[in-house]
């Protein structure tokens, strides 16, 4: 019964509030997301993991690694233990493990811990067609054999992973952290070409090597992996949320407001400040923090979505949003996925004015936005309506924010405590 009530909640924003004040992120979800699985490497001792994001795909993560047989204790909030000795099953499964993306971190852990590992086929937000296809052939190449059965991916190496040359025909964030893993304690050396070079690629690569596996490179777009024998516990720390981080920038200037984004790393910030400066706001960059203020109607500009370090496709639905009420006209390229505009529909409700065709989405700037019943169609998405409704005037309902609640921990906490008024009912 809690958890139809958790589906049917709703977010009621009553919008033309200006934020002010502190905001603290929360720990990397994306890169929480892997250093868990990749938990279930260790050989001896256990994992404290902290800074971990109190989402719903965290919960969901490890509650899965509990049923294989592995020990997860939380020691305080976002600080779990988790001693992966004892696991009993290779077998990855669940309801609401096929609602997400990175389940697929199993099989990288699994084959190479076990040599095999059964695991749903992964789910996630639909904003594209979304293949794992350089996930598979880097384990293939690695000498894995794979096989898609029932919705099941059963992958499996008798003789163990051997090290291998990868090129990714994509810059794939999923397919290059899901290599390391598999490549940790396989034999020899493996090198992945085209690798991704996201913030959290780096943190998983850190985690890993405090664990004591052998990786260089990650952050650039070559990474070799020497596999070693064992790998043993650590404690680690998580990095900040630069998602999270971006949404609250993005909503304090949609607000004109003025405020101060700590325990973030201004470093993986840069290409969100670049553009938000080029759109008249204030940026001052902290040691560990960002303050944006806003005094006047931000103008439009261009973005175009690319892997890190250009623009991040998960900030440019809420980006969106704030070029909705923005001079003049804006032009948004999604080059990563062909699919993430289903946000557009919801913020035409609210007045916008946009037109997409095919991955380019035109936006022609209003003056205000107004309150509607509007849906979190993904997370991103959801993200986008929450910074639609601060900006609106009048109320916005936001349905479906199961979404929202997979990504951003306390929400609208976090926004109210900055003086904006969100509302959550269950219904
Ligand atoms: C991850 C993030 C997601 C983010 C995305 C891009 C997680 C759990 N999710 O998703 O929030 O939006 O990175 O930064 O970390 N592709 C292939 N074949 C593959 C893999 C990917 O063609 O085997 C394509 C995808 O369709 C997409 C592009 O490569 O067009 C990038 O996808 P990828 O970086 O793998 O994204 P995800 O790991 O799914």
């Amino acid at each position: 019964m809690k958890r139809m009530g958790a589906l049917m909640d709703k977010l009621i924003i009553e919008g033309g509030r200006r934020l002010s004040g502190d905001v603290v992120i929360g720990g990397a979800k994306n890169a929480a997301l892997a250093i868990l699985p990749a938990a279930l490497l260790t050989d001896e001792g256990y994992c404290d993991i902290d800074n971990l994001p109190e989402i719903e795909d965290i919960k969901c993560l490890e509650n899965t690694i509990g049923s294989l047989g592995a020990r997860v204790s939380k020691q305080n909030i976002g600080h779990v233990r988790i001693e992966a000795s004892h696991i009993v099953s290779t077998l990855v499964q669940g309801e609401d493990l096929r609602r997400i993306r990175a389940s697929y971190y199993f099989i990288g852990a699994l084959l190479a811990k076990f040599g095999k590992a059964e695991v749903v086929y992964p789910g996630g937000c639909e904003i594209g067609v979304r293949p794992i296809d350089q996930h598979i052939k880097g384990f293939e190449a690695m000498g894995a054999t794979i096989e898609v059965e029932h919705g099941i991916i059963r992958a499996y190496s008798e003789n163990g992973l051997k090290g291998a040359n990868i090129y990714l025909d994509v810059v794939s964030v999923g397919a290059t952290i899901n290599i390391m893993l598999a490549a940790s304690k396989a034999e020899g050396v493996t090198v992945i070409e085209n690798a991704a070079k996201e913030p959290h690629i780096v943190d998983v690569a850190n985690f890993l090597n405090t664990m004591g596996a052998n990786i260089k490179g990650a952050g650039t777009d070559v990474i070799k992996v020497k596999g070693v024998k064992h790998l043993k516990g650590c404690s680690y720390s998580v990095i900040p949320d630069q998602i999270e981080a971006g949404t609250f920038m993005i909503a304090a200037a949609a607000t004109r407001g003025d405020v101060v984004i700590k325990n973030v790393i201004p470093k993986h910030l840069e290409s969100i400040t670049a553009k938000l400066l080029e759109m008249g706001i204030s940026i001052e960059e902290g040691e560990d923090s960002v303050r944006v203020s806003c005094s006047t109607r931000t103008k439009g500009i261009n973005i175009k979505t690319l892997p890190y370090p250009g623009f991040p496709t998960d900030l440019q639905q809420p980006m969106t949003a704030l070029l909705t009420v923005s001079k003049g006209r804006s032009i948004v390229n999604e080059s990563i996925f062909e699919a993430r505009f289903k946000h557009v529909d919801e913020l035409k409700r609210m007045g916008a004015n946009i037109k997409v065709e095919g991955k380019i989405a035109v936006i022609e700037g209003i003056d205000c936005l107004s309150g509607a019943e509007v849906v979190a169609t993904d997370l991103r998405a959801g993200a986008a309506m929450v910074v639609a409704g601060l900006i609106a005037d009048g109320i916005t309902t936001i349905a479906n924010i199961k979404y929202i609640d997979r990504g951003y921990e306390k929400i609208e906490e976090k926004f109210n405590n900055l003086g904006g008024s969100i509302k959550r009912i269950h219904e």
